[in-house]
This record gives structure tokens, C-alpha cells and sequence, in this order.
């Protein structure tokens, strides 16, 4: 599976990336992430593996000896500018069975190829026309709502599913809303 996690500066995408990174620890996944803010900020996640260097995680999550692996990649939008690592990891977990996160800003940041091999994304509140673009291509018009979300919300979205609200508690599993 490949998912997407987007929205403002702020809003929690990092929070949320650790609580699933978290939750599939206690699942006894092995669980890699690229985290380019790694020596500024130390590492604050549940994870076997975690880098700031593209090549020592390409190593990781290419290796055919490494299946089935759950990959954070932070800051993907500005962090990886080689296209054809890129464009690899679009499609890496079709082969590898990797669950892939590619964590973002803006939809924009990330290549349409990545975006569009998504099978799943979590939406912060997000500006612009990115409201507009990410319902039409997800094919889900209640996206636009993420324009007008509150701080910490997301919208929940999966191939052909229904899309629900959800709020980050801090400390726990996100929970829903509601
Ligand atoms: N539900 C919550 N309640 C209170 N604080 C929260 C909650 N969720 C996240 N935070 C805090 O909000 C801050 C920003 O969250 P986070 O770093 O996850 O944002 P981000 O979307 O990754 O931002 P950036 O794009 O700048 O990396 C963090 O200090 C985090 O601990
Ligand atoms: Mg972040």
C-alpha cells in the first residue's frame, strides 16, 4: 500500500506519521524512515532504521532481502529530488510489498506518479486550489472540505471508501472525531 500525508506546516502530518509508525512496532513491523530533520531534532520515532542520508535508505528499502517493510519518507516533497529514486519508489511497494508513506506539504511536491499509485491518504487542512485538485484526482468531491479543516483534523481517504474526519490525540492511536 502507498499513502499519502499531507497538509500545512503544523498541522500534524509528522504526529500522525509517528503514531502509525508506532502502531505498527507493536505489530512487530520493521519500520524504516527517512527523515531529513533527523540531526536537528534527534530521533523521536519507533522505528528499526532511520536516516537523513537518500542512499543509505534507498539501500534499505531496495534491498530484494527486505520485504514487507513499513517506510516513513518525511519531507518528500523537498527531500527527494533524484527522479528516478523518485519515480522507484512510486512503485517500489508493488515489488517489495512495502506499505509506503511519502509525507508532504503540498500534493504538488510530490510527482504525479507518486500521487497517483496512492491507495490511501491522510489530509490535513490544505490551501489554495490544492482542495480542488487533490478531490478531482482522488475522485472524492468531499476533499474540498480539507481547505477549512481545524488544526490537527484529517480527512481519511482509501480507494473506493467512504472518507471520515479524525482527530490526532497526542500520546494514543489517533482516534475519530466522533
Ligand atoms: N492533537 C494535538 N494536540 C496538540 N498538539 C499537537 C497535536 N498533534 C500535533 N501536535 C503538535 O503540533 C506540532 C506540529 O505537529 P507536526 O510536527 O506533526 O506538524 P507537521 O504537519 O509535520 O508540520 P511540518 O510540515 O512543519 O513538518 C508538534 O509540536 C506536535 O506535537
Ligand atoms: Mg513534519
Amino acid at each position: 500500500m502507498r499513502s499519502m500525508i499531507l497538509g500545512i506546516t503544523g498541522s500534524g502530518k509528522t504526529t500522525l506519521a509517528r503514531d502509525i509508525a508506532a502502531t505498527a512496532k507493536m505489530k512487530k513491523r520493521r519500520v524504516v524512515v527517512f527523515d531529513p530533520f533527523l540531526h536537528s531534532e534527534g530521533n523521536t520515532w519507533s522505528c528499526d532504521f532511520i536516516t537523513a542520508d537518500l542512499d543509505r535508505f534507498c539501500a534499505v528499502v531496495f534491498n530484494p532481502k527486505n520485504q514487507g517493510l513499513v517506510v516513513m519518507i518525511d519531507e518528500a516533497g523537498t527531500a527527494l529530488d533524484r527522479d528516478a529514486d523518485y519515480n522507484r519508489l512510486a512503485t517500489l511497494s508493488r515489488h517489495s510489498k512495502h506499505d509506503v508513506y511519502f509525507i508532504a506539504q503540498q500534493p504538488t511536491m510530490l510527482l504525479p506518479v507518486i500521487r497517483c499509485n496512492c491507495d490511501q491518504a491522510f489530509i490535513f487542512r490544505v490551501g489554495g486550489t490544492f482542495p480542488k485538485l487533490l478531490a478531482a484526482e482522488l475522485a472524492a468531491p468531499e476533499i474540498e472540505r480539507a481547505a477549512t479543516l481545524e488544526k490537527y483534523h484529517y480527512l481519511w481517504w482509501r480507494d473506493f471508501s467512504k472518507i471520515s474526519e479524525h482527530k490526532i490525540i497526542l500520546s494514543t492511536r489517533a482516534c475519530r472525531k466522533n
